[in-house]
């Protein structure tokens, strides 16, 4: 399907004078055309942007909406989009990806994720330690928000941090909406050979970890090798880009409003409330979730046919007025802030999202109570905001303490 030259580009950019908003473009549509066209791939394609929290939620609940991404008419970030092995479960509808979701369901239950919270608190402690030993300033990314979830993953999955590098490299092609198909199909080739080889030697030498556990689920035939090693990549892949960006997300918006810090040390259910209004306010994941119609259904009086694409802009459908009161606002006392849509919503709601609120949860207290004299070292405007990747973030933040 082409587009009418009067349908607006589908653009990840968010302004430049208000980096942690979205696009006015989006919040104007969402107040007078909730449901409306947009056009991707330079016109070739003019899927339905769906901008508000109702709607979104309709469509993210609903059967009636495929994450595949090989329908002709799927809105994907890039062209000819084939769709992942079954290990990349978030590419596939049930039961394919009931079935392969519920191999990790009792690594992602808050016991678990629980038993996980002393290591996050030692890992933190001791990045925060190093990096107070160097000159400032220092890149806040590099030396902190990005080996902190990279390093908490690591554990989870009982992958040797050694290859930390190696694993960064290829999560951030895959998040990267410039990389051509070929790279971003390499990066998950590459990623997945080394899982293959994990779950080998762990079948040899078990540890207390997820790889060790889904050897152990491919010697009980409920699941290849390769899907073992496929479910393992789609993890590491998911688990640390998204957890970074939100943690120097997190940390430019606090010091942006400095008030609110002492409300950040004020104890954990003060952090904890704080943290489900940042994740609405930043929802990193603003390239939008992506659907197709696989069934005619109507949403709000506007009729989706079977084949046509949907995208949820989830940071656009945070700031509805009709849930949130004075959604531009930074509240972290905010009553509903738990019920934005951050982590999705339905079959497909992110399955990491307690070892996500985990992160956050110890480490922003422990950012502002370690390092009371945090400050960023360029001014805003210099800072370099990732406008064209998936998961929105800053490329680095140069910091003082
Ligand atoms: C703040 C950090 C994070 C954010 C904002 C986030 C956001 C999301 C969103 C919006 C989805 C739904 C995508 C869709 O419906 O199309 C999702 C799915 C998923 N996330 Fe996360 N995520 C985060 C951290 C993590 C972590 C730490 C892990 C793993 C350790 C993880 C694993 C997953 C998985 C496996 C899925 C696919 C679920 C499915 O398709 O059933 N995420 N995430």
């Amino acid at each position: 399907m082409t587009s009418s030259p009067t349908v607006p580009a589908f653009t990840l950019a968010r302004p430049k004078d208000a980096p942690l908003a979205p696009s006015p473009l989006y919040t104007e549509l969402r107040a007078k055309q909730p449901i409306s066209r947009v056009s991707l791939w330079e016109g070739q394609l003019s899927p339905w942007l769906v901008t508000r929290w109702e709607d979104a939620r309709s469509v993210l609940g609903s059967p009636a909406f495929s994450t595949n991404p090989a329908h002709p008419g799927a809105p994907t970030f890039r062209k000819d989009t084939p769709q992942g092995r079954r290990g990349f479960f978030a590419g596939h509808d049930d039961p394919v990806h009931a079935m392969m979701r519920r191999t990790l369901t009792r690594e992602f239950m808050v016991k678990r994720i629980n038993e996980l919270r002393p290591a996050i608190t030692r890992l933190t402690d001791e990045l925060l330690t190093d990096l107070t030993k160097l000159s400032g300033p220092a890149d806040f990314v590099e030396h902190f928000a990005l080996p902190l979830p990279s390093l908490v993953i690591c554990e989870l999955l009982g992958v040797p941090y050694e290859d930390h590098a190696f694993f960064q490299e290829h999560s951030k092609a895959l998040v990267d909406f410039n990389a051509t198909a070929q790279k971003a199909a390499q990066a998950v080739a590459s990623l997945s050979e080394y899982l293959l080889r994990l779950v080998e030697t762990k079948r040899n030498q078990p540890g207390n970890d997820v790889i060790t556990r889904l050897a152990a689920q491919a010697d009980e035939g409920a699941i290849t090798d390769q899907d073992a090693a496929d479910l393992g990549a789609f993890l590491l892949f998911a688990g640390h880009e998204t957890t970074a960006n939100m943690i120097a997300l997190s940390t430019i918006t606090l010091l942006a409003h400095p008030d609110r810090i002492p409300h950040i040390l004020g104890g954990e259910e003060q952090v904890a409330g704080a943290v489900e209004e940042l994740l609405r306010y930043l929802s990193i994941v603003h390239g939008g979730l992506r659907r197709t119609a696989v069934e005619d259904v109507t949403i709000d009086g506007v009729t989706i046919r079977a084949g046509e694409g949907v995208i949820i802009p989830v940071h656009v459908a945070n700031r509805d007025p009709e849930l949130f009161t004075a959604p531009d606002d930074l509240d972290l006392d905010r009553a509903n802030a738990r019920r934005h849509l951050a982590f999705g919503y339905g079959i497909h709601q992110c399955l990491g999202q307690p070892v996500a609120r985990a992160e956050l949860q110890i480490v922003l207290p422990e950012i502002f109570r370690r390092l009371p004299e945090l400050k960023i070292a360029v001014p805003m405007d210099e800072i370099a905001f990732k406008q064209d990747t998936v998961v929105y973030g800053v490329v680095e933040l140069p910091v003082t303490w």
